[in-house]
This record gives C-alpha cells, structure tokens and sequence, in this order.
C-alpha cells in the first residue's frame, strides 16, 4: 500500500500570513525522507494555498511522484500539460467549498473529460479521477480513458454510525473491486487519520492512499516526519 502525502495545508499555514513560511516544497521533501510514496498538491483556480511557483518547484524536488489536483478547465489542463506531473487527479472544484467536497459527476462533462484525458496522457501524464465509490463511475472513468480513480472516502470519514459505515465501506470495497476487475489503478482518500484509515487500508484492491489534512495537523505536534513515521506505521501493518 502506497501512501502518497498532499500537503496543500502547509501552504494554508503560509498564506495565513501571506508570506514564505512554512514551505510546502521543503514540506515535500521531510515527507519523503520519512517514506511517503508521493506527494499531492491542489492548485484551485483561487490558489488560495498551493500557488503556480509551487508546482513548477514541486516538480523539481519530488522524487517520488507528483500528484497534481486540479479541476477540469482549460488553464489547468495547460499547467499539467506544461509541468508534466506523473500524475493528475481531476477533481470537481467549487470556489465556496472549504475543500473537495464530492467525486466528480463525469456524465454532465464526459465529452471534455475525455478529450483532456487523451490531452494529458499525450503528454505522458497518467490520469485519476476522484468519484464517490460507486460501480457506474468506474465504467465511466474507464470509458472516458482514466488511468485510474481515487474513491472518496469522506462520506465514509464523516459517519459516526457503526452500521452506516459498515454499508459505505462496503461500497468502497465493491467499487475498489471492479475497478481492479477492469484493470484500472486504485487509489482512495479523503478525511482519512489515525483512527479511521486502517479498514480502509485493508482492502486489498485499493493501491495507493492520498492523506492530507490529519497528517499536516498532527505534524504541528509531533513534527512533519513523525507524523508521516506513524501513518506509514499503521497502514503497513496491514499492507506491508
Ligand atoms: N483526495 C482528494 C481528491 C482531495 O481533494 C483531498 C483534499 O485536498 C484529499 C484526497 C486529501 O484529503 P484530506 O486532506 O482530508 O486527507
């Protein structure tokens, strides 16, 4: 199980005060030393965290592999085309929203998806799509020419209810396991921590995991490498 690290909430922390510091790049760098598969960035058309000058810097530094969020329009689908990440995850964006709030609805944009999608993988990028874990978005995500997709974990992060959970777990589970069927990359995330993260960490169709926001704010405590150290710790007790 891979676990790639977004660290958009780095660049949060420095726009705060709009000014240099913390980092993200060097952010990217203290993840990878302490064994994070990769690194995600969200560059939102308000740039209200990770900024141009970011991902032409990430780009640079990652060893790993890059993972470039962005929504589908033109400016952005020129960005990745330029920079080159290893990787887009093409997400819906909405500029109220405090963060992604829902997997994409690829129907009502199906026909652009998937001119950008031959776009982008002319360039050599692959390509994800972010979808809640249901089987009919992996046949579109297949149809439109996607790589891979990343299963939105956030309804399932946000349940309190033992049985309500039990049901979306499930629905990960079932959609992981088509995709795979269907020889398709996958990965999932979305509000996943510490004491969330381990079922879904089991399940052996689910490739990669994309955490952000638990792992930035436990690093305010215990340091951005032990926190990296101690998710990796508990996923790979279950998937070494
Ligand atoms: N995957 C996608 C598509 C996202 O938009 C985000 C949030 O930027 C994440 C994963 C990471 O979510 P979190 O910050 O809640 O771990």
């Amino acid at each position: 199980m891979r676990l790639c690290i977004n660290i958009d909430h780095v660049a949060t922390i420095r726009e705060a005060r709009g000014g240099i510091e913390p980092d993200p790049v060097i952010a990217a760098t203290i993840c990878e030393l302490a064994g994070a598969d990769g690194i995600v960035c969200h560059l939102r058309e308000d740039r209200r965290h990770i900024k141009d000058r970011d991902v032409y810097l990430l780009k640079e530094v990652v060893k790993t592999k890059l993972d470039l969020e962005m929504a589908l329009t033109d400016e952005m689908v020129k960005i990745a085309c330029e920079l080159k990440p290893d990787m887009v995850t093409i997400v819906p964006e909405k500029r109220e929203e405090l963060t992604t709030e829902g997997g994409l609805d690829i129907s009502s944009v199906e026909e652009k998806l998937a001119e950008e999608i031959d776009r982008l993988k002319e360039n050599s990028i692959k390509v994800s799509i972010f979808i809640e874990p249901e089987p009919r978005f992996v046949d579109k995500s297949l149809e439109v020419g996607a790589d891979m997709i990343e299963i939105h974990t956030g309804k399932y992060s946000n349940i309190r209810e033992y049985k309500d959970r039990v049901i979306e777990l499930e629905k990960i589970r079932q959609t992981a396991k088509i995709a795979k069927e269907l020889g398709l990359g996958v990965n999932a995330g979305h509000g996943l921590n510490y004491l969330n993260v381990l079922p879904i960490a089991n399940m052996e169709d689910i490739d990669e995991l994309s955490i952000g926001h638990s792992i930035i704010s436990h690093a305010i405590f215990t340091g951005l490498d032990s926190a990296v150290r101690e998710m990796l710790t508990i996923i790979r007790r279950v998937r070494p």
